[in-house]
């Protein structure tokens, strides 16, 4: 015990894929932790680890000093070999108790100590439960109860890991401060707390607020617990958002008064009509038999039908996440109610926040879903870069449809040629909204699917978009039918491309930089597709089939290094990484000095020593926020150091 560690090892949205070290042991993120009531115990924490493969519980260690029998061996042989848990065991302190039955009868330094005497991994302060009905003053007033309460319990934790809980009630502004606090703080994990209200009452829109208020000031760098959630309908939108770590009581509490989980929400085993669940617990069961089971034995049953559908979802929303395609999952599970549809629509109004944790492209293609897949940050992003970073090539447009399939410089090859022989631009109305030929081939414009029959939405919007394209780029438009006839050569469309998604990808200045005259391209004699952007003699850049999108190669990042001032797409290390990272090797976050606060996790980076020199090329792992604040993992994903070429 004594340290712990947090370092993440795949990324979608705010969510991530975590190794949480606790002393000598592990948890993999996102994870469950059921709830143990140490005095019921409904399925016992030796069968959740060893059956279930839960590695981390919580219990309440209130309860057990409350209860003479529990509190005497708890401190005798620890809370470990007390509940036969070999796994990481957190322990909640009281609040909870206070928020349902009032006051509590322990002061916060004696329930951090009893956390400590039982040997609990992780404790948590005696924090005061924000209720959603609060007054603003009220929640100000007693988050510094809270927040004095967390620095007094950092001070007497000793080797116990703490927990420094986020209260703020509905307040984004209280949240988000709460949690710059909590961040500035020795805590070892931030759990959002006072949100079962909410959870509830299927106030899922204003629980959207509370999370990403509270992410925005939350230090990266350690786990983020969304305190007593624990339903499988929320996993996915949660983990999303960015929380690491979950909680559930539910599924024993729920139990015992037969009410059973499922993805589109509880249902009342006497209210169900049939039991079409394929999960072990419930296999070859009737729902004739089940109601006849004797209460004890249902109850188990059914505590471990409600765990299944837990960690069949979690395991779910980890493949998502590993995919890349956890925004998708979100979508389609917030179907399932109509209140978790407002939280889905209410993060629209956190895209720019997420825009920023967005990776630049991913393996697979975006699907989409319905009007709410445009709240996802990959429009925002589009949107934007073709405002500050696309610069057509004539100043008259040709619109075409888009009807044919993708990407379109394929149907349309003849189309395109005739439109440029004649002076036009090419461009595409797409469902993303305005497409220039030059850059149809690059993520998520090729990497997409759409339903051919269009909603409104999308029809509206995307139209809206193209017109004001149009408008503020070129002189005139025409549509693709009435283009003339025009003699003469091909214009070279593979220039205007590699240009044009260089622009995109780097901005105008890098841009420029990379494409000194002489430009020469090597295309791919399969498939035609540009390969190698090749400068003045340099070899600059090198396209990915897959994306469209470019890698940076070394002579590239000298260019821009020169061109352009830091810390633009640098990240800057320690001398003493230097030599590792030379010989290409990653770079590692605890090394970083300093990095350009624009970059995207997997944006190409440029890695340099402290006076500025490029060493590396590479794709970035982490932000500029997580950079600074991780102890542990890769920050860059090195290509080729300069020791290479
Ligand atoms: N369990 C559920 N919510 C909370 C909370 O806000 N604080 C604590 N300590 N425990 C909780
Ligand atoms: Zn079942």
């Amino acid at each position: 015990m004594g340290t712990s560690m947090f370092e993440i090892l795949r990324r979608d949205g705010l969510a991530r894929i975590g190794r949480f070290t606790v002393g000598d042991k592990v948890v993999e993120t996102p994870a469950l932790l059921p709830v143990v009531n140490p005095k019921i115990c409904t399925v016992p924490p030796r069968e959740l680890h060893d059956r279930f493969g839960f590695n981390a519980l919580i219990t309440n260690s209130y309860i057990i000093r409350n209860t003479p029998a529990l509190k005497e061996k708890a401190q005798a042989v620890g809370l470990h070999e007390m509940l036969d848990f070999p796994g990481v065991i957190m322990t909640d302190s009281g609040t909870f108790q206070s928020h349902m039955y009032g006051e509590v009868e322990v002061t916060n330094e004696e329930i951090v100590e009893f956390q400590k005497s039982i040997g609990t991994d992780i404790g948590t302060v005696l924090d005061v439960f924000t209720e959603p009905d609060w007054s603003y003053e009220k929640t100000k007033y007693s988050l510094e109860t809270t927040l004095e309460r967390t620095a007094k319990a950092c001070e007497i934790k000793g080797d116990m890991m703490i927990n420094g809980v986020v209260q703020g009630s509905v307040y984004p502004d209280l949240r988000e401060y709460s949690a710059s606090r909590m961040a500035d703080m020795d805590v070892d994990v931030h759990p959002v707390g006072g949100v079962v209200p909410l959870m509830e009452q299927y106030r899922y829109a204003e629980l959207v607020d509370v999370v990403m208020a509270s992410k925005k000031g939350l230090n990266p760098s350690r786990p983020v617990h969304l305190f007593g959630a624990g339903h499988p309908m929320i996993l996915a939108l949660s983990v999303l958002m960015g929380c690491d770590l979950f909680d559930s009581a539910s599924y024993a509490k729920f139990a015992r008064d037969d009410r059973m989980m499922f993805l589109d929400g509880t249902f009342r085993l006497q209210d169900m009509q049939t039991l079409d669940c394929s999960c072990p617990a419930c296999q070859g069961m009737t729902l004739q038999g089940l109601r006849k089971m004797d209460k004890n034995k249902r109850t188990k049953l059914i505590a471990e039908h409600n765990l299944y559908q837990i960690t069949q979802e979690l395991a779910l929303v980890k493949r998502y996440l590993r995919e890349g395609r956890l925004w998708e999952l979100a979508e389609i599970r917030s179907r399932a109610h109509p209140a978790l549809l407002d939280g889905l629509r209410r993060l629209k109004q956190w895209q720019d926040l997420m825009e920023r944790y967005d990776p630049i492209s991913r393996d697979g293609a975006v699907f989409y879903t319905g009007p709410e897949t445009r709240a996802r940050p990959v429009y925002l992003r589009y949107a934007e870069r073709l405002k500050t970073r696309y610069i057509p090539e004539t100043k008259k447009a040709a619109v075409f449809p888009d009807t044919s399939g993708k990407p379109y410089s394929r149907p349309y090859a003849e189309e395109f040629a005739k439109a440029r022989r004649a002076g036009y631009t090419p461009v595409v109305a797409s469902p993303w909204g305005p497409v220039p030929a030059e850059l149809d081939e690059m993520y998520p414009l090729a990497q997409s699917l759409f339903p051919d029959m269009p909603d409104r939405e999308t029809v509206e919007e995307s139209e809206a978009l193209t017109q004001e394209f149009l408008l503020n780029v070129f002189d005139e438009s025409i549509e693709c039918s009435e283009i003339p006839e025009c003699e003469g050569d091909d214009v070279d469309a593979d220039k205007i491309r590699a240009k044009a998604v260089a622009r995109f990808q780097f901005g105008i200045e890098a841009a420029e930089a990379l494409f000194r005259e002489p430009v020469e391209l090597v295309t791919s004699k399969k498939t035609g597709k540009i390969r190698n952007v090749i400068s003045d003699g340099e070899h600059v850049l090198s396209m990915r089939a897959g994306d469209g999108l470019y890698t940076l190669r070394m002579e590239g990042a000298k260019r821009i290094v020169a061109a352009v001032p830091a810390p633009f797409m640098r990240v800057s290390v320690m001398a003493d990484a230097v030599p590792f990272v030379s010989e290409g090797r990653n770079a590692f976050s605890q090394f970083v000095l300093s990095c350009d606060p624009e970059i995207r996790p997997m944006e190409e980076v440029i890695v340099t020593d402290p006076e500025d020199r490029p060493i590396a090329t590479g794709r970035a792992f982490l932000t500029e926020f997580e950079m600074k604040s991780m102890k542990k993992g890769m920050a860059v994903k090195v290509r080729s150091g300069s020791d290479d070429e």
